[in-house]
């Protein structure tokens, strides 16, 4: 078997937790999550839920969490998120391994949160989740926005970079792994095949990556929250937000 890109790079990710960049992130999906989720105490898959932040976090707030991830490395930092937590579970496997690992329609909800940019089976992904989640489940689908990609190479300096960004998605990130942005039309024929709705659409992080200098004062970041959280739900910054956020419900109709 291929060593896993991922083992090797949980630490890094981890801490990106910890920055601007990753608190942020972590704030505004928060939110954007009390909105879209069903109450606790709901089954929840995190699907490829690396480090266990999220699951954590949702733990806490009283859900039933299951996080499902391919890397030995980052299920062992789940483990130590997760220890204590009630109604807490970490399992080895891939997404599009949830049916046959769960059994289908055992979730109410599914967070495939950063995952889909590193998986060339995109098909087999969400029809994995779509199987797993119950009729009329959540997926809060979290991917690398195609748009958004030329900002980032101008800010450090790589005009190349960027003009080459707007031909082709492919990229090798912070993390040093090959991945794949797309744009959200790009996604939305994949998840209508996997009998999906697209019910909701914002971005994710937009100004946390212009900043001149990272803010000192936790209420600047609060500030900064909340700027990208009210720009996240408006055109055009949604649009061109690093993060693009669908939250999507599985078809209720008998297929
Ligand atoms: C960038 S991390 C995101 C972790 C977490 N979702 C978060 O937002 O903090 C990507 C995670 O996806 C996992 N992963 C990669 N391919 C996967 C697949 N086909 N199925 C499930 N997880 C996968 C990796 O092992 C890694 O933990």
């Amino acid at each position: 078997m291929s060593p896993n890109p991922f083992d090797g790079k949980a630490e890094w990710f981890d801490r990106h937790y910890e920055d601007v960049r990753g608190r942020v992130r972590f704030r505004v999906l928060r939110e954007q999550l009390k909105e879209a989720l069903p109450p606790p105490p709901a089954a929840i898959l995190d699907a490829g839920g690396g480090p266990g932040r999220f699951s954590a976090a949702l733990s806490t707030d009283g859900y039933a969490v299951t996080l499902l991830d391919p890397s030995e490395e980052m299920l062992a930092r789940a483990e130590r998120a997760l220890s204590g937590h009630r109604d807490a579970r970490v399992v080895k496997g891939k997404a599009k391994e949830a049916p046959s690992i769960f059994g289908p329609e055992a979730f109410d909800a599914v967070l495939l949160h950063a995952v889909v940019c590193y998986a060339e089976d995109l098909d087999a992904v969400l029809g994995g989740v779509a199987q797993a989640l119950k009729r009329g489940g959540v997926l809060s689908l979290v991917f690398k926005n195609r748009h958004a990609l030329p900002f980032r190479h101008v800010i450090r300096g790589s005009l190349a970079e960027a003009a080459r960004s707007l031909e082709d998605p492919r990229e090798a990130g912070n993390l040093g792994i090959a991945n794949r942005a797309r744009t959200r039309e790009e996604l939305e024929p994949a998840l209508s095949r996997a009998g999906f709705e697209v019910r909701g659409v914002r971005g994710v992080r937009l100004f946390a990556e212009f900043l001149a200098a990272e803010p000192e004062e936790e209420e600047e970041v609060e500030r900064l929250v909340d700027l990208e959280l009210r720009a996240g739900a408006i055109e055009p910054y949604r649009s061109v937000a690093r993060l693009c956020h669908l939250v999507c419900e599985r078809d209720r109709k008998i297929v």
